[in-house]
């Protein structure tokens, strides 16, 4: 049965293989996406290792001067997504988008390593690719932390991956909307209108495009310029999981200060994130840097602050939480709290269940030793594949499939998941 699985999953990653990168899906994403990179690699480490480093080698070979990682890479041109190259005009020698995406890299290359069967091959792989993943590290405590708090915000909620989550409604609400190029969106051709962000949003992201493209990209002033600067939880704890994992790489390449400097951040990063803890709802909760208020959006944001190895009270206290969700639905984790006004089951991130976030939180819930719901979260995961295919998202009450199919990054986590049970991470 497994075998099954792994068999139909390797068959969508290689469906979406472009020879140096991996496109999300084909139509609805056809270029690089950054986080879904680093997320796939894990996938191609258990059938071609040498392919999973290259996922990776692509992505940071698009690295920009300043240290930024691009959240997309526009490889090819395509007509098929908007906002494409010629909106975001970043002056790049392969066009890239101006914003990131979460810090998944540092992770997937310690996964990677300590996979590696010819640790000499890996070894000289990462001499190259652990100093640029940490230069980026650095790049967002420099840029998105300009007071120096220990957290980073995000200035665009693409840059957050969990696109129009409710955690950005408010954020959103200074964003203006006038003065935009009038422009058609290409994602609702692909996918079910029902299903993705709203137009309402979708102006917003645009007018924030356009203002930082009005700065010309540059980092320096983009986040005290941005009218939306939002803290998110889970956005730091992976950054915060990717400075440890930098840390242990480098002590193991024998680069002290490297490691010295990437454990400081981790440190930082991981005493700051409690200031997001929010009693009320016992979970991590989004701030809002631009209003400075810690808002009360019960979403999966603050629960994937899992991954960065919290005290354990607050790993026990997120089990809870979990626990309380599963009792409002059938398929964990959701995006968003069912019990809340605001949950959507079928729209993106305002409710559906993702398996790249489940199996981020069941990584940190199995390092923090609260391994029965790790192990639940991840056996809920296969049960949505084996009743829905490898879909982009599922709705969590009734586990249909929705968005784009033949997803990489959800059959890299079913590839993950069904191997981590037998090889150690
Ligand atoms: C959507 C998701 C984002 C992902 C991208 C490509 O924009 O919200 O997290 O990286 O699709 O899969």
């Amino acid at each position: 049965m497994s075998q099954a699985l792994i068999d139909q999953a390797c068959k969508v990653m290689e469906g979406n293989d472009r020879g140096s990168y991996t496109v999300p899906t084909h139509g609805l994403y056809p270029f690089q996406w950054n986080w879904d990179s680093a997320l796939s690699a894990l996938g191609f480490s258990h059938f071609d290792m040498d392919r999973a480093w290259v996922e990776v080698e692509t992505l940071m070979a698009h690295q920009w001067e300043d240290g930024m990682v691009p959240h997309i890479v526009f490889h090819e041109p395509d007509d098929g997504y908007f906002p494409g190259p010629d909106v975001w005009q970043t002056g790049q020698s392969v066009p890239t988008t101006g914003i990131t995406q979460p810090a998944v890299a540092g992770l997937a290359l310690r996964k990677l390593y300590n996979r590696a069967e010819d640790k000499a091959a890996a070894r000289t792989r990462l001499v190259e690719l652990l100093p640029k993943v940490h230069v980026w590290h650095q790049w967002f405590y420099r840029n998105r932390d300009p007071e120096n708090t220990g957290l980073v915000a995000i200035i665009h909620p693409w840059e957050s991956g969990r696109d129009n989550s409710v955690d950005w409604d408010e954020g959103l609400d200074a964003v203006p909307t006038e003065g935009i190029a009038p422009f058609t969106r290409r994602d609702t051709t692909h996918a079910n209108p029902d299903h993705r962000p709203t137009d309402d949003q979708y102006q917003r992201y645009i007018w924030l495009v356009e203002h930082f493209r009005g700065l010309r990209w540059d980092n320096t002033k983009l986040h005290d310029a941005s009218p939306f600067r939002l803290v998110d939880p889970g956005f730091n704890a992976i950054l915060i999981r990717s400075c440890d994992d930098v840390a242990e790489l480098a002590e193991i390449l024998g680069v002290p200060a490297m490691a010295s400097e990437a454990r400081e951040m981790a440190t930082k990063g991981r005493e700051a994130l409690e200031s997001l803890w929010n009693a009320n709802l016992g979970q991590y909760t989004c701030y809002n840097r631009a209003a400075g208020i810690l808002q009360d959006t019960p979403t999966v944001g603050g629960l994937l602050a899992a991954i960065a190895q919290v005290p354990p009270e607050r790993a026990e206290a997120l089990v809870r939480r979990i626990a309380l969700l599963s009792e409002r639905c059938d398929y964990l984790v959701p995006s968003h709290d069912p019990a809340d006004d605001a949950f959507d089951s079928k729209r993106y991130w305002r409710g559906p269940t993702w398996l790249v976030v489940n199996y981020m939180i069941a990584e940190g819930l199995i390092q923090s030793g609260q391994e029965a719901m790790a192990q639940r979260i991840l056996a809920g995961s296969l049960r949505l594949i084996e009743k829905s295919g490898f879909a982009e998202y599922y709705d969590p009450i009734s586990g249909e499939p929705c968005g784009g199919g033949d997803f990489t990054w959800t059959a890299a986590m079913v590839i993950e998941i069904l191997k981590i049970q037998k090889v150690p991470a």
